[in-house]
């Protein structure tokens, strides 16, 4: 389809067929008081906003059902609707992985995903990873290689790690490195949490499974 770009208008064509705007637009072009209004003038062609949508997922193994706001983050979720506070929210903007959890394998930034966008999703978060009071292989590795200071950034750090694990069991330094580019730690732990990284790996065996401390590390 050629159109004709020498009608004056800055060099931007025209609607396809050199159409004029009035056949376009109904009663653009018109004289006023021209045309009377078309049934249903006036009315939106967009579909209406809904406040609320319906939301069924399963978190660390619960099935949760309900309503949310659309505009809800899955980070903001966890925390106030399941009180699930091992989730961080620093920034806010997707910049320093505090918020990572893991959905449908993948790991995610919860700050910037709405938790209507995760309606019949399986969401894995830090509280998930305990059996009872036996810590999970990577939070005791966590412990072990005394990979944290103030513990702001461990949950986001530790579901980083578990979802690296969970597709690559063996991972060298490098892998860990780059799987945890996206987690930031203000008190600079960086090289214990890869040596915790690496830890976790060989106590995990490429096979998964359970830890034996007491205590609670969700931050
Ligand atoms: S709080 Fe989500 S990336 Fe910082
Ligand atoms: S331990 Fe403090 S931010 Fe990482």
């Amino acid at each position: 389809m050629s159109r004709d770009r020498s009608g004056g208008n800055g060099g931007r064509g025209g609607l396809p067929g050199g159409e004029p705007l009035g056949g376009a637009f109904p009663g653009v072009g018109d004289e006023p008081g021209s045309r009377e209004p078309e049934p249903g003038a006036g009315e939106s062609a967009l579909p209406a906003f809904r406040a609320q949508v319906p939301v069924r997922l399963v978190v660390n193994g619960e099935t949760w059902v309900g309503d949310v706001p659309a505009s809800l983050t899955l980070a903001a979720f966890l925390r106030e609707r399941l009180g699930l506070m091992g989730t961080k929210i620093g920034c806010g903007e997707g910049n320093c992985g505090a918020c990572s959890v893991i959905v449908d394998g993948e790991l995610v930034y919860s700050c910037l995903v709405p938790v209507a966008a995760c309606d019949g999703s399986r969401v894995e978060t830090v509280e998930g990873l305990a059996r009872g009071d036996r810590l999970h292989p990577i939070q005791e590795a966590f412990i072990a290689e005394d990979a944290l200071q103030c513990g702001f950034c461990t949950p986001g750090q530790i579901m980083a790690v578990k979802a690296l694990l969970d597709r690559e069991p063996h991972p060298t330094r490098e892998q860990v490195v780059a799987a945890l580019s996206g987690n930031l730690c203000r008190c600079g732990a960086y090289t214990r949490i890869v040596q915790a990284a690496l830890r976790a790996a060989g106590a995990l065996g490429g096979a998964g499974g359970g830890g034996g401390v007491s205590g609670a590390a969700t931050g």
